[in-house]
């Protein structure tokens, strides 16, 4: 199908887009200065832009920059990732992890100016009454990969977290349990 509005590239290899997102990498300390929050605010617009299923837009973003609230995430955060590096992970997960050095220590939850938590919706409200998304999962993972895009593009560092389980941030943030 034809994008009218753009003329059609021979390749997109080596253009501007595909250099900026070549040199893209996942960040794992940060420094404590403080990027402007509207810059982020903007990012997360792009990542709002996103296709979703019926374009329900079925993700919360939440930005954090709280000490107290990033040190809550830290402490619970970290009981999980002990757990996790300890007891529940499989050897060969803790094997294909071992390039990245990571552990159950997760500083950066508190040095990192902001946060964003990203919940996908399976249930969202709409005009007072509940509703049914379409591939809530899909959808924020597309959103999500917008606002990493978006990030990147305004020169900012980031890291992809995921605790598992992440309910935790459910009760933090007061989300609903089904997000
Ligand atoms: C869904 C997803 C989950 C990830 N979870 C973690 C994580 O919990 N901790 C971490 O340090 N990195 C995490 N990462 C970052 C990956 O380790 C990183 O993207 C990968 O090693 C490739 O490196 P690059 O992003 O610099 O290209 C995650 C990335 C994705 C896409």
């Amino acid at each position: 199908m034809e994008n009218l509005e753009k003329p059609r590239l021979s390749s997109i290899l080596n253009t501007p887009l595909h250099k900026s997102l070549m040199s893209r990498r996942t960040e794992r300390e940060f420094s404590k200065e403080k990027p402007d929050i509207g810059l982020i605010l903007s990012c997360l617009e792009v990542a709002n832009s996103a296709p979703s299923g019926a374009n329900l837009q079925p993700w919360h973003f939440t930005l954090i920059q709280d000490t107290q609230i990033k040190k809550q995430i830290r402490q619970e955060a970290e009981k999980i990732e002990y757990d996790f590096y300890h007891k529940r992970a499989p050897r060969e997960w803790l094997d294909d992890l071992q390039f990245l050095g990571t552990n159950h220590h997760k500083p950066f939850l508190e040095d990192a100016p902001f946060l964003i938590t990203v919940f996908y919706c399976p249930v969202i409200q709409n005009e007072g009454e509940q509703k049914k998304t379409y591939f809530p999962i899909e959808s924020t993972g597309l959103a999500t990969g917008f606002l990493l895009t978006a990030l990147h593009e305004a020169g900012l560092s980031c890291l992809t977290y995921t605790p598992k389980p992440s309910c935790f941030l459910n009760s933090i943030y007061l989300r609903p349990k089904t997000d």
